[in-house]
């Protein structure tokens, strides 16, 4: 009988592995006594219970995601020696992770906000982490701006609400949020499903190739799928009827084989060409027009296996932009740069200075690193030296191999906006969205989702803010709309130009 039972399941055990004589009861001094401060399994249960949450993303709280696989499907030696590019055919593992932006850990999934794109590849010469958004571009360029910006789309500090005043307040005085704001406020805003939206990396990136020749590129993730979004009222309804509608898609596909599919496109850039560019290319609130750096298609991305316990491997999963592979490097966006500090320093807050040991996170390559111990240390390289140098064998950089992805920079230290460049201009590539790739339907479902988000518990003065300073800025004609929709006059004698790049 009890081998049978032990065939069936296993015995419990406290967490040391010993069996344990009870799952229901409490040891007590006789059935109905007082309960022992010797149960430890009952300490132990009630004290791992208290400690099960790790603190939500700062942002990004609300996601889900799934295991997968790139292939690619072009040469691009000529562009990176990345290694897991380096072969048509190869197939490199990869952590997705999708998310909204401001919502909490259990906010709905389809309410009006970009969307995270998360990509962990599990290379041969470490792991690369490309942390896009479904959107091209973003609402502020410099790093300074991100913290004020996601302040005031989270909750105030005084009642604790999420207020519309407050983020339109801030879009309004930051001209330069007006391209990634139309798209936010298009219905690209409340994307179908995961499965039905791109992925960008919205910055720009550098490829090396082997020869050393530098390249500026832009991913875009194009789905198979086809981009399908909801209508703002379908979102509305979704987010009432099922929180998880996103997350529960993307888990059901995968398991009934239905593998989302996206197709890797990039915009490759010679070197020399960024200095004298129209406008800056590294400006994250700007794309780089197709006509001038068509897409090139060189790979494709699988999503063929479900998270088998979502908090091991989706929340504990830790992504960050520095995580680059020989043959990548970054650029001088300045909202990047900021981004290579931000995510292992949360990273070691909200998980701990270890985190890279957890399996989720930890590279498919041997580490050969000189940190040690802190907090878990899990993984460890017995009595190896653990300084540099040493006489005793350890672990040396190879600065010929893999040399240090640079370019030249010069000047004077100092706070400014970007200003080297004749075009850069808040509003024209929005207003080129809006006029020349926005079908008539788009542009009436923006203008309704404009009116009807800047309604709710805006001032007064900073509707006519938005109308004026900003969304006439865009497009005159979507200006006239906006303001009709909102009842208020167009005042052409408030300043037409909040200026600047
Ligand atoms: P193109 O006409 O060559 O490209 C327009 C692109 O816009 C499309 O390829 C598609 O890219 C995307 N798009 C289509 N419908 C919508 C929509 N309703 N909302 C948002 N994006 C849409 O022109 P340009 O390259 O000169 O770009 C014009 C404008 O298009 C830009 O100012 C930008 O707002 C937008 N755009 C441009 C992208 C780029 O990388 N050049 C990327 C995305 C948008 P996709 O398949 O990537 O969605
Ligand atoms: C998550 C900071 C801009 C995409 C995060 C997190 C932080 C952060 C602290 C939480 C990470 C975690 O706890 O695991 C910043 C800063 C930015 C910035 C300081 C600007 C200076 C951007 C931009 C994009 C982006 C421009 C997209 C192009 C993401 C994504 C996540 C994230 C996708 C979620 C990652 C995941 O799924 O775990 N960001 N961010 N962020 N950020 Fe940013």
């Amino acid at each position: 009988m009890s081998d049978q039972r032990e065939q069936q399941n296993p015995i419990t055990t406290t967490d040391a592995g010993i069996p344990v004589s009870s799952d229901e009861y409490s040891a007590t001094v006789g059935p109905d006594g007082p309960t022992l401060l010797q149960d430890s399994y009952l300490i132990e249960k009630m004290a791992q219970f208290n400690r099960e949450r790790v603190p939500e993303r700062v942002v990004h709280a609300k996601g889900t995601g799934a295991f997968g696989y790139f292939e690619v499907t072009e040469d691009v030696t000529q562009w990176t020696r990345a290694a897991f590019l380096n072969t048509v055919g190869k197939r490199t593992p990869l952590l997705i992770r999708f998310s909204t932006v401001a919502g909490e850990l259990g906010s709905a999934d389809t309410v009006r906000d970009p969307r995270g794109f998360a990509i962990k590849f599990y290379t041969e010469e470490g792991n690369y982490d490309m942390v896009g958004n479904n959107t091209p571009v973003f609402f502020v360029r410099d790093a300074s701006k991100f913290q004020d910006f996601i302040h005031s789309q989270k909750r105030m500090p005084g009642d604790d609400l999420r207020s519309n005043n407050a983020q339109w307040d801030f879009w309004s005085l930051s001209p330069e949020s007006a391209h990634q704001v139309t798209i936010l406020m298009s219905d690209r805003g409340t994307p179908r499903t995961l499965r039905h939206m791109n992925g960008y990396s919205s910055h720009t990136y550098m490829w090396i190739n082997a020869k050393g020749e530098r390249f500026w590129v832009k991913y875009h993730f194009k789905t198979e799928q086809g981009i399908a979004n909801f209508t703002n009222a379908e979102a509305k309804a979704m987010t009432a009827e099922d929180p998880d509608y996103h997350r529960r898609d993307l888990r059901e596909a995968i398991q009934k084989k239905d593998y989302p599919v996206w197709r890797l496109e990039m915009q490759i850039m010679p070197f020399e060409d960024a200095a004298t560019y129209r406008f800056n290319p590294f400006d994250l609130t700007k794309v780089w027009p197709h006509k001038d750096y068509p897409t090139i298609s060189i790979g494709r991305m699988v999503l063929d296996r479900n998270p088998e316990n979502f908090f091991a491997q989706i929340e504990q999963a830790a992504f960050e932009p520095s995580n680059m592979v020989p043959g990548i490097g970054p650029s001088p966006d300045k909202m990047l740069l900021g981004r290579l500090f931000s995510y292992a320093d949360t990273h070691r807050y909200r998980i701990g200075t270890n985190y890279k040991q957890l399996p989720v996170n930890a590279p498919e390559v041997e580490v050969h690193s000189y940190s040690k111990d802190g907090s878990m240390r899990y993984r460890h390289n017995g009595n190896q030296p653990v300084y540099a140098p040493n006489s005793y064998g350890g672990p040396q950089a190879d600065p010929q191999r893999y040399p240090e992805p640079s370019w030249f920079a010069s000047g004077e230290i100092m706070r400014s906006a970007y200003t080297l460049h004749a075009e850069d201009n808040d509003f024209v590539q929005a207003g080129n969205l809006y006029r020349h790739v926005m079908t008539e339907t788009d542009r009436e479902h923006l203008v309704d989702n404009i009116v009807g988000h800047i309604s709710q518990g805006v001032e007064r003065v900073i509707q006519e803010r938005t109308v004026n300073n900003y969304w006439s800025q865009v497009d005159p004609d979507l200006g006239a709309r906006v303001a009709k929709g909102l009842g208020l006059e167009l005042r052409p004698e408030l300043p037409t130009s909040v200026g600047g790049v």
